[in-house]
């Protein structure tokens, strides 16, 4: 049976530019393409685990606008459970991204109605209770992060927050989370060592992964496991999302009971999968397209 994911996140529509390359303060760049998808770490997430083979349900908050509207038919569309999705009067979360032709990316978030995701339903935390993982990303607020991994530790849910983007993490949510994934930038920012300590890290949770990019990652746990775990060599056309698509599929995998370092390296191959195309929750990898990189290697 697919494992049962379930994310607690945002959701964003992404404005997505591509130019030669990414403009200066004060500067204005006549770019090549434009194109607009839904995105955000939570929804892109939800649809990477879908896509991963996981049965998804999301969390979250869209807008009363009419890119509320988009975002929860094309969420659905890709497979998730949008069923428990809330409307908030206002704005959705929006995201303005700028990609250069070397793949290379900057973005800009307005959270909109991800902001008001303030708290957690009765029925929520039952829906987290009765998961096998749940994931959390750092685009809603934090309270909601900490309700969230509660809900999974008395459930008995296994808990993945993917710390991004970098915000103050509080003990109570460490205290509940049993696998982190982190890219240098966060690990750096949360133990305030070098971002390769994973010592540092594993001083707050019982398990991490650090992604490195065209590098791949590294697994680390408090049971002495440490090891690299080779990228696959793709040609990069945008890296926007290829973490959501790693954490997703790690969490998928996870959930099917694999092998901690062999759903890592499944996860690599979905993250290098995604960062051949532009865009976000539209570059995210089936689970064919993730087996067939895995197996090509
Ligand atoms: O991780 C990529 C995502 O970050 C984009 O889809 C954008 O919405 C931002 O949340």
């Amino acid at each position: 049976m697919a494992p049962r994911i379930v994310v607690a996140g945002s959701a964003n529509m992404d404005l997505v530019g591509v130019a030669s390359h990414l403009p200066l303060p004060g500067e204005t760049v006549l770019g090549d393409d434009f194109m607009m998808a839904p995105g955000g770490k939570g929804a892109n997430q939800a649809i990477a685990a879908a896509r991963a083979g996981g049965h998804a349900v999301f969390l979250g908050a869209i807008g009363s606008d009419a890119f509320g509207v988009t975002l929860n038919a094309r969420i659905g569309a890709a497979g998730v459970d949008t069923s428990h999705i809330r409307t908030s009067y206002g704005a959705s979360g929006v995201a303005v991204i700028m990609v250069d032709r070397g793949g290379e990316n900057s973005i800009l978030v307005a959270p909109g109605a991800n902001a008001s995701f303030t708290d957690l339903t009765s029925v929520e935390e039952e829906i987290i209770a009765g998961g096998d993982v749940l994931l959390c990303q750092q685009e809603i607020p934090v309270r909601t992060v900490v309700a969230a991994a509660r809900a999974a530790r008395a459930g008995g849910t296994r808990m993945i927050l993917n710390a991004a983007p970098a915000r103050a993490l509080p003990a109570e949510l460490l205290d509940n989370v049993d696998l982190l994934v982190v890219n240098e930038v966060e690990a750096q920012a949360i133990t305030g060592a070098a971002a390769t300590d994973m010592a540092a890290l594993l001083a707050l949770v019982p398990r991490v992964v650090l992604t490195l990019g065209a590098a791949g990652s590294r697994y680390a746990s408090r049971d002495g496991q440490d090891e690299h775990v080779p990228a696959f060599a793709v040609e990069a056309a945008d890296t926007t999302a290829a973490g959501d698509a790693f954490t997703g599929a790690l969490a998928v995998a996870w959930g099917e009971g694999r092998d901690l370092i062999d759903a890592v390296r499944w996860a690599n191959a979905a993250g290098a999968a995604c960062a051949r195309k532009l865009g976000a929750s539209n570059a995210l990898p089936t689970r064919d397209e993730i087996d067939e990189l895995f197996g090509a290697a």
